[in-house]
């Protein structure tokens, strides 16, 4: 008899952006006239920079010509990529982070959502409280929860991220051996300063412990004080593993094109307490399980370090940031609190005592605008939603104005 993996019984009905696809697909049935505007998921809308478009046509043409046509690539993506990951996304910002310590990937979703395999299945975690939710879900299904009670599953340390911090994960106070970290956050839009990250890094070394550190939206970061990356932080190299994404930073979510930063300081241990190299196991784990990023995508993606498609990324991100601006000062006329909006492109919305499904509700009726419900992301989410500013500049001020009428 085939047998189903039981843990999958522990998860909530279905993905929250499926949720929500679904929800949003019946009003337009019901409202087949209804205008919607998407502020939903964080799915750019701009087309990819030209210099990208460019780089991404010759490769589809080297692929047309036997002489320049290329079969498998290398295990850990082409050395044109990460070479100019590791000079301009680290070298040139301090850190110490050598090409081979980059694996490309398809993107930050997956590669988050994989890495946890690499660990006992009776390790503690800590994840934040709203969270994204692959970082939970995917630990679900390994096991390594319990059921789900009262809006949270046993055997996960949630670190509540909520007004009275500032909406900043705080140390637990029991140990835990890995921890999830998000920054700029997914979904409160929150940044943390490199003394918050010192804080982690110190933790991570007194405890044997490990950082998942998820960057998908350090382009957005323009605050010079602030860090874009962990490993601007001392000692990180030897505790975190760093994923990043060129969805949002370059437009590439329906391309496909992320990585993962492992250094190789960094160690896991046996059950003996033996140093195991973290490197090699997601080596291992991609060799035998991943067969890399199509050619023209990673030339896509090397793209966007030459010198004009710097400036067209940056142009595409001021785009979505002053889009952030907008809602933030709609919010803030309508007299909501609110987090995130700056160095981010989500801003987390205070319900005013609305329960953020009901909220999502009134929205999608009155204003055919989609926002994400705060309650989708955890438990402490439920007061919130989250409005993200990835839409055009034009449908960001309608909807505003929508969402203005309606409330
Ligand atoms: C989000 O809206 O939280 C993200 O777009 C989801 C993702 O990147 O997978």
């Amino acid at each position: 008899m085939i047998r189903a993996n039981e843990n999958y019984q522990k998860l909530q009905a279905s993905y929250l952006f499926s949720d929500i696809a679904q929800r949003v697909a019946l009003f337009q049935k019901n409202n087949p006239e209804a205008q919607i505007i998407r502020l939903g998921i964080g799915d750019v809308t701009k087309a990819l920079p030209p210099a990208v478009i460019a780089a991404f046509h010759e490769g589809v043409d080297e692929m047309a010509k036997d002489t320049t046509f290329k079969g498998y690539g290398p295990e850990q993506g082409y050395a044109f990529l990460r070479e100019k990951i590791a000079a301009h996304d680290y070298q040139a910002r301090g850190a110490d982070i050598s090409s081979d310590e980059i694996f490309v990937s398809d993107g930050a979703k997956c590669d988050t959502g994989n890495f946890q395999e690499l660990f006992a299945g009776d390790i503690k975690i800590a994840i934040p409280d709203p969270v994204y939710p692959v970082y939970l879900d995917t630990n679900v299904m390994a096991g390594r929860t319990g059921v789900f009670k009262e809006g949270r599953y046993q055997n996960i340390v949630y670190m509540d991220c909520v007004k009275e911090n500032n909406f900043m994960p705080q140390i637990p106070d029991e140990p835990v051996d890995l921890i999830y970290l998000c920054f700029p956050n997914n979904p409160t839009g929150t940044c943390a300063t490199r003394a918050e990250l010192a804080a982690w890094v110190d933790y991570a070394q007194e405890n044997k412990a490990l950082i998942l550190f998820d960057a998908a939206y350090e382009a957005f970061i323009r605050d010079g004080d602030l860090p874009r990356s962990i490993y601007e932080i001392d000692g990180a190299a030897r505790v975190a593993v760093e994923f990043r994404s060129f969805s949002k930073t370059a437009g590439f979510t329906g391309t496909r094109c992320g990585f993962t930063v492992v250094p190789k300081d960094c160690t896991v241990f046996s059950g003996k307490g033996e140093p195991i190299s973290l490197h090699g196991l997601w080596h291992r784990r991609q060799s035998t399980k991943f067969n890399g990023v199509s050619y023209p995508v990673q030339k896509a993606a090397e793209a966007v370090y030459s010198p004009e498609g710097q400036k067209q990324i940056t142009e595409l991100v001021s785009l979505y940031l002053e889009n952030a601006d907008i809602i933030c000062r709609t919010v803030e006329d309508l007299g909501f609190g609110y987090a995130g909006g700056k160095n981010s492109p989500y801003i987390w919305v205070d319900g005013q005592g609305r329960d953020s499904w009901e909220f999502f509700d009134l929205l999608l009726n009155r204003a055919s605008v989609v926002c994400t419900p705060g309650g989708g992301f955890g438990r402490c989410g439920k007061p919130y939603i989250r409005i993200s500013a990835f839409n055009s500049r034009q449908n960001v001020v309608q909807a505003m104005e929508r969402i203005k009428e309606a409330l």
